[in-house]
């Protein structure tokens, strides 16, 4: 495995840039999830390398105190990366993503990354971060196919939407939420959760699957505070949307639905995402 810390050695580590590498774009603070997205890379990519860039992007955090406190762990990110089949990691510095002084094109930023009113209007300017890092990367590791986990579900319909109005050669390939054994999806923030914040966090997992004994949308976001709430965490909203647009849906159509909850436990918030359908389980 070859470690890239500058565009530099980028360009010089990837032989193969012709025929486009499988990419796993990270911020570090690897866990079991990221694994995950780097062996499905592995298994698709037919002999072609496997890249994982790790880079905590300053422009996508909204608050400066998040940004100083996302954890740096980079011996045993790398120590993943081998383990999970990655053939270059790429650590850019902050120059190397943005340069002082280079017009770097813009990004169009999609509805999904600001109609929604989740995530966008709760982090506002989160997703123009995304946006941006997500295409430079691009632009630099020139991938022809990129892994992003669904837990980030309304960041991986931004991104695939991104790609498709940019028309960049990228194929989005989601890749489920991996769990922990008793249903707690896996993100980099569950190491700041005490014991008891953890047991809260847990009512988000049990609240997706609650809903799905609701006939409608409206019933399933009911159900959903409902559980958080009890178990006292403090949602964020609990909704049911359109999969794709991240929009309510008018009552007759048929596309897919997705429930997503946000909430706070403690001093951390997490969230979670599953898809829905009226009454799965009644
Ligand atoms: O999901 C993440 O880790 C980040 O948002 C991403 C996609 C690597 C961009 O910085």
């Amino acid at each position: 495995m070859k470690v890239a810390s500058s565009n530099a050695e980028l360009v010089a580590s990837l032989p193969q840039q012709g025929a486009g590498c499988h990419f796993v774009p990270t911020m570090g603070a690897l866990h079991e999830g990221h694994a995950t997205l780097i062996r499905v890379a592995a298994a698709a990519c037919e002999g072609a390398d496997v890249a994982v860039s790790i880079f905590v992007n300053p422009t996508q955090f909204d608050d400066p105190s998040d940004l100083s406190r996302y954890p740096r762990t980079l011996e045993q990110d790398l120590d993943l990366c081998r383990a999970a089949g990655a053939t270059i990691v790429y650590v850019p510095s902050v120059t190397d993503v943005y340069p002082p002084g280079d017009g770097l094109p813009s990004t169009p930023i999609p509805d999904q990354a600001t109609k929604p009113a989740l995530e966008d209007a709760l982090r506002p300017g989160h997703f123009a971060g995304v946006c941006q890092v997500v295409r430079r990367l691009f632009d630099l590791v020139r991938p022809r196919a990129a892994y992003f986990g669904e837990k980030d579900w309304q960041q991986l319909q931004v991104i695939a939407a991104m790609t498709s109005m940019l028309s960049l050669p990228v194929r989005v390939v989601p890749v489920p939420t991996v769990r922990e054994a008793d249903g707690l999806a896996m993100s980099s923030r569950n190491r700041f959760l005490s014991p008891d914040d953890r047991r809260r966090g847990l009512s988000l997992s049990l609240a997706l699957c609650e809903a799905r004994r609701a006939a409608t949308p409206a019933r399933a976001e009911e159900i959903m505070r409902d559980v958080m709430r009890r178990a006292g965490a403090e949602p964020d909203y609990a909704v049911v949307r359109d999969a794709a647009t991240l929009l309510p849906r008018s009552s007759g159509e048929a596309a897919p639905m997705r429930a997503l909850v946000a909430a706070r436990v403690g001093a951390v918030r997490l969230i979670d995402n599953a898809a829905w359908m009226p009454g799965a389980q009644a």
